[in-house]
């Protein structure tokens, strides 16, 4: 089976075709072609959602024919279409899943609605064949949370922030900092050259039952720290990235081990590992530290490559095949969805409460 899938839910365009292997052993990426609209949006700072949905409009169509050709595929030879319906920014979410829908309408195909975040969790499956139950820790730039993936369409929240998201302190700080925006990779690369022990920044929720995180704390004392400075040096912007840094990576540490124990403790089960995705889970202090965790855990850690972390098309399309092959698809009738957690009652998005 191929599919398909269509990614708009946020600042980069994305079409991939993804097939099924023989004997359901993951999947094969024939193509993912991503665009980023950064560029576009650099100037402001972060994401405009006029700017975003322009030019997904302007973007789409090409993209939908380029992986088609990358894929070396014909429209004809496509099974189903799959496209993100939230959550995220309307107005693109708007552009991919009518055009989803279009296409599958006009070709006669199966549409599969896709949740971005499901999406995300769902990659491991994808790249490493991960076996259900796990446990994802999805950190971007809008969303920071860990959820108990225990099958398809069933999903338990185990925390998330109750503040800003990780991606967002990392760019708020980056913009405190003078950096180019997105923030997260100029810290990281910044933070090679620091000293993470100069600053002792707060870990907030550090030690608490739950798998909740607040990170809004840290960044205000990162601010607070910069306005003691009479100047800022090369060297102390270096030293604040990695000592924001090295909060973080202890942060995230701290509140994936709190989620095993909360999946052991409320399961009686072991998960068989634990999965990032998401932009944030391109940074390689937060990889190693929970690759460590991990392994002291007794557990599998599955880290995609960094293009199957942050947003794109062949996460939709294997969300959409993993959803058709449990015949659990949600179709034509699905609206655009801008908030839809994961773990959400089928009731309360169909009727929008989400
Ligand atoms: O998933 P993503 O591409 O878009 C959404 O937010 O949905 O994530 C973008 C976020 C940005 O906040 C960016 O600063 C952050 O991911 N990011 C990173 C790194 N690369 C991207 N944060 C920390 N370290 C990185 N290497
Ligand atoms: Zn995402």
């Amino acid at each position: 089976m191929r599919v398909l899938g269509i990614e708009t839910t946020c600042d980069e365009t994305a079409v991939a075709v993804v097939g099924s292997r023989l004997g359901g052993d993951g999947g094969e990426i024939l193509s993912n072609e991503v665009l980023s609209q950064i560029a576009q949006h650099a100037a402001y700072g972060g994401v405009v959602p006029e700017i975003a949905a322009r030019a997904h409009i302007d973007a789409l169509d090409r993209l939908i024919k380029r992986a088609l050709d990358s894929a070396g595929v014909e429209l004809s030879e496509i099974d189903a279409i799959a496209a993100a319906a939230g959550p995220g920014l309307i107005g693109g979410i708007l552009v991919g899943l009518t055009a989803g829908k279009a296409l599958a309408l006009a070709l006669g195909k199966p549409f599969v609605a896709v949740n971005h975040l499901e999406a995300h969790a769902l990659t491991a499956r994808l790249t490493d064949n991960l076996e259900f139950p796990f446990i994802a820790l999805l950190i971007s730039g809008g969303h920071t949370q860990l959820v108990a993936v225990h099958g398809i369409g069933d999903y338990r929240r185990l925390g998330s922030t109750v503040d800003d998201a990780a991606g967002e302190a990392f760019d708020k700080v980056a913009k405190m900092l003078g950096l180019a925006y997105p923030g997260g990779p100029e810290i990281e690369r910044l933070a090679l050259r620091g000293d993470p022990a100069r600053f002792e920044f707060p870990r907030p929720m550090l030690g608490r039952p739950n798998a909740d995180f607040s990170l809004s704390g840290l960044k205000t004392a990162v601010r607070q720290e910069l306005l003691k400075m009479e100047s800022v040096s090369e060297r102390d912007t270096a030293d604040i990235a990695a000592s924001f840094q090295a909060a973080i990576v202890d942060v995230m540490v701290d509140r994936v081990r709190a989620a095993i124990r909360m999946f052991d403790e409320t399961t009686g089960m072991r998960p068989n590992g634990v999965v990032i995705g998401g932009g944030v889970a391109a940074n390689d202090a937060i990889r190693r530290a929970l690759a460590r965790l991990c392994s002291e855990s007794g557990l599998r850690f599955v880290s995609p490559p960094q293009g199957l972390c942050s947003d794109n098309g062949a996460m939709i399309a294997w969300a959409g095949l993993e959803r058709l092959q449990a015949g659990l698809a949600e179709g034509m009738e699905t609206p655009a969805r801008p908030r839809w957690p994961l773990d959400a009652k089928p009731s309360e998005t169909h009727h929008g409460k989400a």
